[in-house]
């Protein structure tokens, strides 16, 4: 029925508000700014009609939890960087029946997934920053999902961002794209170092690390990436643990997904953090690469533990 039309990897960083405003950094996040622009472009060419945030800003301790709101509304305030983004106003349409069947598809593969349609909640600035350059004219609908998942598995993210996919193909009738909304490595300059660290990554491992990683993305190496996520987002300091990166690799198959990925913007450092905008090339998929339930896994390990 419905079609996954386009899929992202995204900034956020809130640096690019600031690029907006007169003075000394006027500018400065242009690159980033043109970058969202131009996946928003494509988003209008391809027909989507609503666009789904994996945003790794939502912390959520217990299950997933899908922001299907109908309309959205509010002057934002960033409680983690208030001198970057302050009194930013926004507005957005919603898609509470979009929100219900990725919901339900999700719950019948197996991932518990909550739909918020009558809430208060407002989305966080994962989803705020890129929708501001992406939808100031309203055009698309939007969903939100957590991606700060602090006690989850990464293989039930990848299921989750499979089962979102087939929600669609299966149960929906328009267009849509996937925002995976999060930095690589995202270890914040030391306190006091912020501004020498503006336009630079914290660390030459992480920025090594980060850079061996978009190789792997533009050659396409997805079982050996998918192999290493874990590692990767640990070790890495990914942003959300990484959570939003499974996600979007699921609903691109996980690892039998088999395009380059291709960069809108280039890498870039931010306040310490490794930036990007790419897109990756939505492939006919059979599910075959998507992980089993991690909990299982764990369970047959703890039993397979017991019988030594
Ligand atoms: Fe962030």
């Amino acid at each position: 029925m419905g079609k996954l039309a386009l899929v992202a990897k995204v900034t956020h960083v809130p640096s690019m508000y600031l690029s907006e405003m007169d003075g000394p950094q006027k500018g400065f996040r242009q690159a980033a700014i043109d970058g969202h622009v131009e996946i928003g472009r494509r988003c209008r060419e391809l027909g989507v009609d609503t666009i789904v945030v994996f945003d790794t800003h939502w912390l959520v301790n217990a299950g997933y939890h899908i922001n299907c709101a109908p309309h959205f509304e509010g002057n934002y305030t960033s409680n983690e960087l208030p001198h970057f983004i302050a009194n930013m106003p926004f507005e957005y349409d919603g898609n509470p029946e979009l929100g219900r069947i990725l919901s339900d598809e999700c719950k019948a593969q197996g991932v518990d997934v909550l739909a918020h349609d009558a809430t208060s909640l407002d989305p966080e600035y994962g989803t705020l920053v890129p929708m501001r350059y992406m939808n100031q004219d309203r055009h698309f609908k939007v969903i939100s999902v957590s991606a700060l998942c602090t006690v989850h598995y990464l293989n039930d993210s990848a299921r989750l961002g499979w089962a979102m996919r087939e929600a669609i193909e299966k149960h929906y009738d328009g267009t849509v794209a996937f925002l995976a909304s999060g930095s690589l490595s995202h270890r914040f300059a030391q306190n006091g170092q912020a501004p020498e660290f503006i336009n630079k990554i914290w660390s030459p491992f992480l920025e090594t690390l980060d850079k061996e990683v978009i190789g792997m993305w533009t050659r396409g190496e997805w079982k050996a990436f998918c192999e290493m996520l874990p590692e990767y987002a640990a070790k890495g300091h990914g942003e959300g643990f990484m959570h939003d990166t499974a996600m979007m690799l699921g609903a691109l198959g996980w690892s039998e997904y088999d395009q380059p990925a291709e960069v809108v913007t280039p890498y870039f450092g931010s306040s310490g953090t490794g930036q990007i905008n790419a897109v990756f090339p939505v492939s006919p998929q059979t599910g075959a690469g998507i992980p089993e339930p991690q909990a299982s896994v764990v369970q047959e390990f703890k039993a397979n533990a017991s019988r030594l």
